[in-house]
């Protein structure tokens, strides 16, 4: 059920309108059938919880209530999807931090606090008539009781409610939020990509560790070296040798 639009018009792009459901598959997925139509960019569509909420690689985002569950339509002026959901990891940071939990940036986008993960990205790049969009799909594990995820979810994830003794509203978190999301757009907007990944690499924790990337082509270990134009992970391995890494799954060993 439509909850009712909200609108925030001091915001440039992002979070303009904001259109709010108790319950829907996924964000991700009400936000693609809109495309339909004639959207405005930056709306966003705003759920208390998800039937099938999706994670990045197939995976399922369980989406309880109490969770904050975001998609944005984006209409970018290039085919971005991939940067544009690792550029929003860094919003997703500061909120967290700004609401008490010092949450670290693990590459590509997920939100990490002492090593449990506490939110997570999927963004999607879809044509509709010819024209190119991206949906960024953001979860976040606000007011979630940890027992309400699926058990074997629980050990590796954490929630605002657990390691923050003030009670943070959704409503309040997504504020803040949406204004960063929006800054960080209008910037990719105006300014050189290389500006935001510089930053970006600047506040990515990954960077300087040795990790395992997985991929389907096989499994790469070496040191999380740089973050290339295209937004992959550079990773040298103990031979010296270079490696591009994009989609899979990285493990920090140290
Ligand atoms: C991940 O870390 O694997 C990404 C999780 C993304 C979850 C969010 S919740 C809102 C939006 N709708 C979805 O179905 N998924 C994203």
């Amino acid at each position: 059920m439509n909850l009712g639009e909200l609108h925030e018009p001091n915001r440039k792009v992002v979070g303009r309108t904001i259109r709010h459901f108790d319950v829907v598959e996924s964000t991700n997925e009400t936000a693609k059938e809109l495309l339909e139509a004639d959207v405005e960019e930056g709306l966003v569509i705003w759920a208390d919880r998800q039937v099938s909420g999706r994670g990045r690689q197939g995976r399922a985002w369980a989406s309880p209530l109490g969770g904050l569950y975001i998609s944005a339509i984006l209409r970018p002026k290039e085919a971005h999807a991939w940067i544009l959901g690792m550029l929003v990891g860094m919003p997703v940071i500061k909120a967290l931090r700004h609401f008490g939990v010092l949450a670290r940036l693990k590459y590509p986008n997920d939100a990490v606090y002492q090593d449990r993960k506490i939110a997570g990205i999927l963004s999607e790049g879809v044509y509709r008539h010819e024209t190119y969009y991206v949906v960024v799909g953001i979860g976040v594990n606000t007011n979630v009781d940890l027992e309400k995820l699926p058990p074997d979810v629980q050990p590796k994830a954490t929630t605002i409610k657990r390691e923050v003794s003030l009670f943070v509203a959704n409503d309040e978190f997504l504020d803040y939020l949406l204004n960063q999301v929006d800054d960080v757009y209008s910037r990719y907007r105006n300014t050189r990509l290389e500006f935001l990944l510089k930053e970006y690499r600047g506040q990515c924790a990954t960077i300087g560790k040795t990790v395992r990337a997985t991929t389907a082509k096989g499994t790469v270990t070496g040191r999380a070296y740089d973050i290339a134009a295209n937004g992959a992970l550079i990773i040298m391995d103990e031979q010296g040798q270079r490696h591009e890494f994009v989609e899979g799954s990285v493990e920090v060993l140290k």
